[in-house]
Order: structure tokens, then sequence, then C-alpha cells
């Protein structure tokens, strides 16, 4: 686990009531409307991506927040295991009716295995290497056949492997700076490549935010 990651870890520990209320800024700032359109269209993402793992598989939220998402998939009848490895985080999702454990994907080890696993805007804080780490403690835990989605931030293939320490200016102003790692498209999927998945979707997005994002519903190779 890099020291990037770990102080980024510290500052959520920290800070994650401000970034619960930098969430609730961005919505008013964005529009609710508009706020729930994204959801939704993200949502159908990974309903698509999980799709063929069929009714009820068993899917583990890796760096989950609110538990939104991870309540919108179990309507979607998938069983679905919130995650968090920063106590602030943990607890709201217990407070919200979850179930969540505690779990590091960069030095924990877990002893069961599931279906289809979702990062969602976690890689953000990982380095290249915390992102083979990651890949492949993943791989150890899904089941043959299993899903995983994940997204990552790009400032361009030109731009290649690229990071900064950044406290934004607006809705996501925390008061401490976090760790941000951007790829390129061929950077992510050799170290996919590396961690023994095979790609079956991609998608590339562009938030209003100007921010650039690489999506991957990815599958292990054997
Ligand atoms: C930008 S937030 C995204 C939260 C949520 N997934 C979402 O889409 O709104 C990044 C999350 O990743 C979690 N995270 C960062 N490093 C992690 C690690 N090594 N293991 C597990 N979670 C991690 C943080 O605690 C934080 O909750």
């Amino acid at each position: 686990m890099s020291k990037e990651n770990q102080k980024t870890l510290e500052v959520y520990e920290e800070l994650f009531q401000e970034y619960f209320n930098g969430t609730k800024r961005r919505i008013k700032s964005r529009g609710i409307e508009k706020s729930a359109k994204k959801a939704i269209i993200e949502h159908n993402y990974w309903f698509e991506g999980f799709k063929t793992l069929g009714d009820h598989a068993d899917i583990l939220e890796i760096g989950s927040a609110d538990g939104l998402g991870a309540k919108a998939l179990a309507k979607h009848r998938f069983n679905v295991t919130t995650s968090n490895t920063v106590g602030g985080f943990i607890k709201v999702l217990e407070k919200s009716g979850l179930k969540p454990i505690k779990f590091n994907v960069l030095i924990d080890r877990l002893d069961c295995q599931f279906d289809g696993v979702l990062a969602w805007h976690v890689f953000v804080h990982f380095t290249p290497e915390d992102l083979k780490i990651a890949l492949k403690n993943i791989h150890d835990i899904l089941r043959p056949g299993g899903r995983l989605i994940f997204d990552v931030q790009t400032r361009g293939e030109e731009n290649g492997e690229i990071a900064e320490w950044l406290d934004y200016e607006g809705d996501y102003h925390l008061g401490a700076k976090r760790f941000f790692q951007y790829y390129s498209e061929s950077g992510v999927r050799n170290i996919i490549d590396d961690a023994n998945f095979k790609t079956v979707k991609f998608e590339r997005h562009n938030s209003d935010s100007g921010i650039g994002w690489l999506r991957f519903v990815v599958t292990p190779k054997s």
C-alpha cells in the first residue's frame, strides 16, 4: 500500500463528514433532477456489467460511501456487501441499515468469494502499483466468470500516468489535500492484462466538471 493511499485514507478518516457535506452541496449545485439522472446512468452501467451474473449474485462494493449505489443494486436482486476501510464511512453505512465490512483492498484478505466486485471512484486514490495489487487481490476473491467494474480518472493518453495532491475548490472542498492519480487507457489495459483479467466492456466518459473517466468491466482470464 502506497504512502499516498495511506495518507489519503487518513484525510478521509478525519474529514469523512465534510465529504458527505460535499456530496450534498454537489447535488444542490447540480440540481436534484440532473443528479438523479446521473446516478441512474451510472447504476445502469453497473446493472449491465453484472447482468450475466444472474439473480442473487454476490457483489462486493469496495469503498462504499452513502450506500445508495449498493441499495440500487440490491433492488435489482443482487446480494450486495458494502465495505470501506475508513471508520467514519462504516458508521454511516451502518446507520443507513447496511451491514458493511471493514476492508482495505490493498492489505486485507477475505476468506469468501464473490460473483462481482464494484470499485467506483476508488482507484482515483491508487498509484499504478496500488492498482496492480488491488486487481490481483480482487482476482483472488472473484469466482470463475465473475466481473469487476471500476473506473479511473484520465488526463488523456498523451499525459500518461500523472498524479497530484488536490483539495478541490467548490463543492468537494474538504480542507485537506487528497492524492489523485490519472491514468492513460493503455496503462490501465496493461495492468488489467498483467493481473490476468480481460476487458469485456469499456467506456470513456467526460464529466461536467471537465474530468475524464475510463470505465471498465473486466473478468478473470482463468
Ligand atoms: C472518492 S470516494 C468514492 C466513494 C464511493 N465509492 C462513491 O462512488 O461515491 C473514495 C472512497 O475510496 C475509499 N478507499 C480509498 N482507498 C481505499 C482502500 N485502499 N481500500 C478500500 N477503500 C478505499 C475511501 O475510503 C473512500 O470512501
